[in-house]
């Protein structure tokens, strides 16, 4: 088995908890706030991206049900000039935070494929992946 690291480094070093590396702390994350992260497990590399709302946190894979696109192709955040729903950047969609359904644009009825993660200690762990 082999185990998966997460990309940037953020040198939480000492942490590496159940299945998986935390991928950020919760502090890390602006209130409401958006990060990507790269993880590796073996020779894939799955990138996602988290939203923070108050003290959730939610993941999801970052690539837009519309063409699979990244949703931060064209801006380095996730989120809408409110910070209310997450946003993809190439079309403007816009889906909920709390489980990524789209509410307006191209991808009509389709919704952002969600990654469990869980707070624990403070930090954001990747949950079954
Ligand atoms: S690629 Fe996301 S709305 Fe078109």
């Amino acid at each position: 088995m082999t185990t998966p690291s997460i990309e940037p480094s953020r040198k939480l070093r000492g942490i590496r908890r159940g299945v998986g590396r935390a991928l950020c702390r919760l502090d890390e994350l602006a209130n409401p706030g958006s990060a990507a992260y790269v993880v590796k497990r073996g020779a894939t590399r799955i990138s996602v991206f988290v939203v923070r709302k108050g003290d959730q946190v939610f993941c999801y894979l970052n690539s837009c049900p519309h063409i699979m696109a990244p949703l931060n192709y064209q801006t380095s955040g996730f989120l809408d000039a409110d910070g209310q729903h997450i946003q993809c950047s190439y079309h403007g969609a816009l889906f909920r935070m709390e489980d990524g359904a789209c509410l307006e644009g191209p991808p009509s009825q389709q919704c952002l494929t969600a990654m469990a993660v869980e707070i624990r200690d403070g930090l954001v762990m990747p949950v079954g992946w």
